[in-house]
């Protein structure tokens, strides 16, 4: 059940939106567990775009098939007009210098200060940034836009777990991505703090003008956040919209998804 907006003719629809990334027809299985079965899915430059799905349905796969982390079994991947299965080890890094991570529960280095844990992917991407010698600005300037200046030298165990999750947006922008992939941005945090991370999430577009790849399943984020919202059921894009299109639905598995 796709119910992908038709793409309006008329002298608007001429100027397309631009194709961030491109995935058709994505399979992937381990053993008899298939768990995508033919998954589409466009992401439009500067727009937020929600993947929901239910723990197991394969979301992280997805992510994994996207960055070459993981070879699909079929299917077609492309990020920023390059087609994933043709690019070698190298190009595969210039390309991921491009698109900030936030992981699933944070995932800083706990035996490294602030600092270093965003001193690391500015160490492990150096091309990207050329010859810098002084990485404090690049710090600063990520731990600012989180609002996090002051923890600079602190240890990650120093932390609340929605500082936590601040330091690794910081972390996550410190190249100035063109793309950010959010894994569940707001699991494990109260309400208030899973706010003010929607609304982090939402200043950082604003200002950087990224396109962000949302996985999630917190119906609130996804209401916030989102422009479009793909639910992803028994390994296909089962319903497609905007989040009061699908909550219009009649559809028992899309309702599924919007029921606290
Ligand atoms: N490397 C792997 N080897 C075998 N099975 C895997 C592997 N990675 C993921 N899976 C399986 O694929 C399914 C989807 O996993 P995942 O994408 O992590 O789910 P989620 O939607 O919760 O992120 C699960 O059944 C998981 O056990
Ligand atoms: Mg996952």
């Amino acid at each position: 059940m796709i119910m992908e907006k038709e793409i309006a003719v008329g002298p608007e629809s001429v100027k397309e939106k631009k194709v961030i990334i491109d995935i058709k027809g994505l399979y992937k299985s381990f053993g008899e567990n298939h768990v995508l079965n033919g998954f589409n899915m466009k992401l439009y430059e500067g727009e937020n775009l929600v993947v929901m799905g239910k723990s197991g349905s394969g979301k992280s796969v997805m992510i994994k098939c996207l960055v070459g982390l993981m070879e699909p079994d079929k299917g077609y991947v492309s990020v920023m007009e390059h087609d994933i299965s043709t690019l070698d080890q190298e190009s595969l890094d210039v390309l991921r210098a491009d698109i900030g991570f936030l992981f699933q529960g944070s995932a800083l280095y706990d035996s490294m200060t602030v600092r270093e844990n965003l001193e690391f992917p500015m160490r492990r991407h150096r091309k990207k940034l050329g010859d810098i010698e002084d990485t404090t600005p690049f710090v600063m300037e990520a731990l600012e836009s989180v609002g996090l200046e002051h923890t600079m030298e602190l240890m990650p165990a120093e932390l609340s777990g929605g500082m936590k999750r601040r330091v690794a947006l910081a972390r996550a922008i410190i190249l100035r991505p063109k793309i950010i992939f959010y894994d569940e941005p707001t699991s494990g945090l109260d309400p208030i703090t899973s706010k003010e991370i929607i609304e982090l999430m939402r200043s950082i577009q604003k200002k950087y003008g990224t396109s962000s790849l949302i996985i999630t399943h917190d119906v609130d984020c996804a209401r916030v956040i989102s422009e479009r919202i793909i639910l992803l059921v028994d390994g296909v894009n089962y319903a497609e919209g905007s989040y009061h299109e699908l909550i219009k639905s009649k559809d028992a598995k899309v309702q599924a998804f919007f029921k606290k």
